[in-house]
């Protein structure tokens, strides 16, 4: 079987619905978010912080190029990850890519909460998913299969993603 690689925006689930897709696959849940972390010893907010985004995204691609080489996982990916071509190709190398969908009302509902997000620590972070989603649309809809998960659980969503793969075959 191949990965199953989970991308889009922030705040659409990725993480979670990861955990259940690897349990009910039998596969194991890696986030690249979290490896990062680990591997730096600094949290993504902290990485910002001291790198600026530029540097953030090349650990990310280092990241991502030494993960997706794993077998047997759900990579479950920084909404920012499908940007760049050459994480596009290694994570495609081994995997189907599903990418999550929501609305932008959704994700500031799932993501206003939290500090760990450098990018929507601004004034008006409903304005900035509107204008990073928009720019970013063409990169997500490069997936293999979309999922909308607005008004969904993360159990749902898993559920959906078992089934187009499926139905894919
Ligand atoms: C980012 C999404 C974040 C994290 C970083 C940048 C983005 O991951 O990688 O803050 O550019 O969309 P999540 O999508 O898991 O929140």
């Amino acid at each position: 079987m191949k990965n199953i690689v989970l991308t889009g925006f922030m705040g659409t689930g990725k993480t979670a619905v990861g955990k259940i897709l690897a349990r009910r696959l039998g596969l194991v849940p890696v986030d690249v978010d979290a490896e990062i972390e680990r591997e730096q010893k600094k949290t993504i907010a902290e990485i910002f912080g001291q790198f600026g985004e530029d540097g953030f995204r090349d650990i990310e691609s280092t990241a991502i190029e030494k993960l997706s080489a794993m077998k047997n996982v759900v990579l479950s990916t920084g909404g920012g990850a499908v940007l760049r071509a050459d994480n596009m190709d290694a994570l495609r190398k081994n995997g189907v890519i599903i990418c999550l969908a929501a609305s932008p009302e959704t994700i500031l509902g799932r993501t206003c909460e939290s500090k760990d997000r450098p990018l929507l620590q601004v004034d008006n972070p409903l304005q900035k998913i509107k204008e990073l989603y928009e720019f970013r649309k063409p990169y997500y809809e490069k997936a293999d299969i979309i999922i909308n998960t607005d008004d969904m659980s993360p159990a749902q969503v898993a559920e959906e993603i078992i089934q187009a793969i499926r139905n894919r075959r």
